[in-house]
C-alpha cells in the first residue's frame, strides 16, 4: 500500500470511528440521561418495534428502566429520544406545549397523515382547525347525534345476533366508520361504488410498522392505502362542489363554505388532510377500544353483572321501556364511565406520544439538548404499580373517587394539555351507547381469537370472533 492510499484508509477509519463515537456520545452542555443510542443510524428502532403479547409496561421500556432508572436516552427512527416514566415529566411536557415543546411525530407519520394534519400544525392555523373540529364533536353536536349512534349500535348488534359468530374488530370498525363518514361527508357505503373503508384498512395494517418504503413492506402498503383514500376524498369533495346544496349539513359543506370565504386561511389540501385524519382517528381507535371492552366483559363476569345492572336500571326507570336513550340517562352512567376509563387505561391504544424540545432544558439533574425528541409513554404510566395498584387487574371500581385525587396526572390515554384528544367525548358516547345496547339486549360468547399483540400498536392478529345472541332467546 502506498503512503497516499494508507493515509486515505487511515482517514476513513478515523472519521468512522469518530462518527460512531459521536453517535454513541451525543454532544450535550451538561449530563445526558443514561442509556444507549444503539447501532449507528438504526439506533434501537428494531427493539422498539419488536412484537410482544404483554399488556404490561412495554418490555423495551421496562428493561431500560431497570438498567438506567426512570429517565433514559435512546435513538428511534433516526431521532435522539428521551423516554421517562416519571408522571411529573409527562405532565411537564404536556403543559409546556408550544413553549418548550412542540408536537412532532416521526417523518413517516407525517408522510402517512399528510404534512398538514392537525397533529403537525402549530399556532394560528392549528387553533382554527381545532375549533372547527371541537365544534363538530362538541356536546351540542353529540346531543344531536345520540339517537343516531344508538340506532346504529342496535341495528348492527341485531344483525350480528343472526350470525353464527362475528369478528368484532372489523365489524365495529365498519360500524364506527359508517357513522363518522356520514357525519363528516354524508358518505353512504351502500350507495357508493367505491369502498372508502377498504382503502383505510389497507392503510392501517402498516401504520405502526417499520418505516421502509419498498414494495412488499407493510409501510409501503400503508402509503398506497393513503393515496387511494385521499383520491377518493378528493373526488367526493369535487362532486359536492359541483352540486351545490341549500343547507349546510355536514363537514364538507362547512369546508366548502369556508373555502369560498374571502381571506380564508383554509386550503383544499389542508381540508382533505384533516378529513383523512379525522376519519382515521375516529374509527380505528374506537373500534379497538370497543373490541377490548367486550373482551374484558367476557373475561370478568362480575364486571359484566355490575354493568348490566346499571343499564337495566336505566331502562326500568323509563316510562316507556322502548323509548331511546336520553342525554340525561347517558350522563347518569356512573359505573359505565369508570369501566370506560379502566378500558382506556389497560388498552393503551396510543402507545407513544412524541414531542420535540424547542430549547435545551434540565430535568432531575440531566440536560436534554434542543432538538431532541421526548417520548411520553402512556402504557408505562398506566401499568406502573406506583400509580395503579395491581395494574394488570381489570378493575373499573378503582376509579371511584379518583376525580378528586388528581388522577389526571396518571391518566393520559387521550393525551394532555393543549393537544388533548378532541374526540374523547365522541368516543365515550359511542362506547357507552354500544355497551347499553349490548348488555341490555344481548349476551356474548367468545368463539375464537382475541389474542393481542403490541408492535407497539395494539393488534388482534386472529381477530376476535364472538357469538352474539338475544337474551330472551334460549340457546
Ligand atoms: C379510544 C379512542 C381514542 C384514543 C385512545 C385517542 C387518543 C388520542 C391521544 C393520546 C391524542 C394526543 C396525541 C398527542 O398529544 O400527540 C389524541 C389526539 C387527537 N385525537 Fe384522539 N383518541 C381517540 C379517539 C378519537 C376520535 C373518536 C377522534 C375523532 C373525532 C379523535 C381525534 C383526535 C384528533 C384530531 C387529535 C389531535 C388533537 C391535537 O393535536 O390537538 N380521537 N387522541
Ligand atoms: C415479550 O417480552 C418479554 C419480556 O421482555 C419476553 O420475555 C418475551 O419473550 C417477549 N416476547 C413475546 C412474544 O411475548
Ligand atoms: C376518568 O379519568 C379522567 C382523567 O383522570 C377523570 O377526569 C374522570 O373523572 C375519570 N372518570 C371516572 C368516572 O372516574
Amino acid at each position: 500500500m502506498g503512503p497516499v492510499a494508507f493515509f486515505i484508509v487511515a482517514l476513513v477509519v478515523v472519521s468512522i470511528t469518530h462518527w460512531v463515537y459521536r453517535w454513541r456520545n451525543p454532544r450535550c452542555n451538561g449530563q445526558l440521561p443514561p442509556g444507549s443510542m444503539g447501532l449507528p443510524l438504526l439506533g434501537e428502532t428494531l427493539q422498539f418495534f419488536a412484537p410482544n403479547t404483554s399488556s404490561d409496561i412495554p418490555p423495551f421500556i421496562k428493561k431500560r428502566i431497570d438498567r438506567y432508572g426512570p429517565v433514559f436516552r435512546t435513538s428511534l427512527v433516526g431521532r435522539s429520544v428521551i423516554i421517562s416514566i416519571d408522571p411529573d415529566f409527562s405532565y411537564f411536557v404536556f403543559q409546556q406545549e408550544g413553549k418548550l415543546f412542540k408536537s412532532s411525530y416521526p417523518d413517516t407519520f407525517t408522510q402517512i397523515f399528510g404534512r398538514q394534519n392537525v397533529g403537525s400544525l402549530h399556532g394560528f392555523m392549528y387553533k382554527y382547525l381545532k375549533n372547527m373540529v371541537l365544534n363538530l364533536f362538541g356536546p351540542e353536536s353529540l346531543k344531536k347525534m345520540l339517537p343516531e349512534v344508538e340506532e346504529a349500535a342496535c341495528r348492527n348488534l341485531k344483525r350480528w345476533s343472526s350470525q353464527e359468530s362475528v369478528e368484532l374488530k372489523d365489524s365495529t370498525a365498519s360500524m364506527i366508520f359508517a357513522l363518522t363518514a356520514k357525519k363528516l361527508i354524508s358518505y353512504d357505503q351502500e350507495k357508493s361504488s367505491d369502498n372508502l373503508r377498504e382503502s383505510f384498512v389497507a392503510f392501517i395494517s402498516g401504520l405502526i410498522s417499520f418505516p421502509l418504503d419498498i414494495p412488499g413492506t407493510a409501510y409501503h402498503k400503508c402509503l398506497q392505502g393513503r393515496k387511494k383514500a385521499m383520491g377518493m376524498l378528493k373526488n367526493l369533495l369535487q362532486e359536492r362542489r359541483a352540486k351545490s346544496r341549500e343547507q349546510q349539513s355536514d363537514f364538507f359543506d362547512y369546508v366548502l363554505e369556508e373555502l369560498g370565504r374571502e381571506g380564508t386561511i383554509l386550503t383544499e389540501a389542508i381540508a382533505l388532510d384533516l378529513m383523512f385524519v379525522l376519519l382515521f382517528a375516529s374509527f380505528e381507535t374506537t373500534s379497538l377500544a370497543i373490541t377490548m371492552a367486550t373482551k374484558f366483559l367476557l373475561e370478568n363476569p362480575l364486571v359484566l353483572k355490575e354493568l348490566t345492572e346499571e343499564h337495566e336500571a336505566i331502562v326500568r326507570r323509563r316510562e316507556n321501556t322502548n323509548s331511546g336513550l336520553t342525554w340525561k340517562e347517558y350522563k347518569s352512567m356512573t359505573f359505565t364511565f369508570q369501566f370506560i376509563n379502566e378500558t382506556a387505561r389497560m388498552t393503551n391504544i396510543v402507545p407513544a406520544i412524541f414531542r420535540k424540545a424547542l430549547k435545551e432544558f434540565k430535568f432531575k439533574g440531566y440536560t436534554i439538548p434542543a432538538g431532541w425528541t421526548v417520548l411520553v409513554s402512556p402504557p408505562a404510566i398506566h401499568m406502573n404499580p406506583a400509580n395503579y395498584k395491581d395494574p394488570l387487574h381489570f378493575n373499573p371500581r378503582r376509579w371511584e373517587g379518583m376525580e378528586s385525587n388528581g388522577a389526571s396526572k396518571h391518566f393520559m390515554a387521550f393525551g394532555g394539555g393543549m393537544r388533548f384528544c378532541v374526540g374523547t367525548d365522541f368516543f365515550k358516547m359511542q362506547m357507552a351507547v354500544f355497551l347499553h345496547c349490548l348488555v341490555t339486549k344481548y349476551r356474548g360468547k367468545a368463539i375464537k381469537g382475541g389474542e393481542i399483540v403490541r408492535t407497539p400498536g395494539l393488534q388482534f392478529p386472529n381477530g376476535f370472533h364472538v357469538q352474539i345472541s338475544e337474551k330472551n332467546e334460549l340457546k
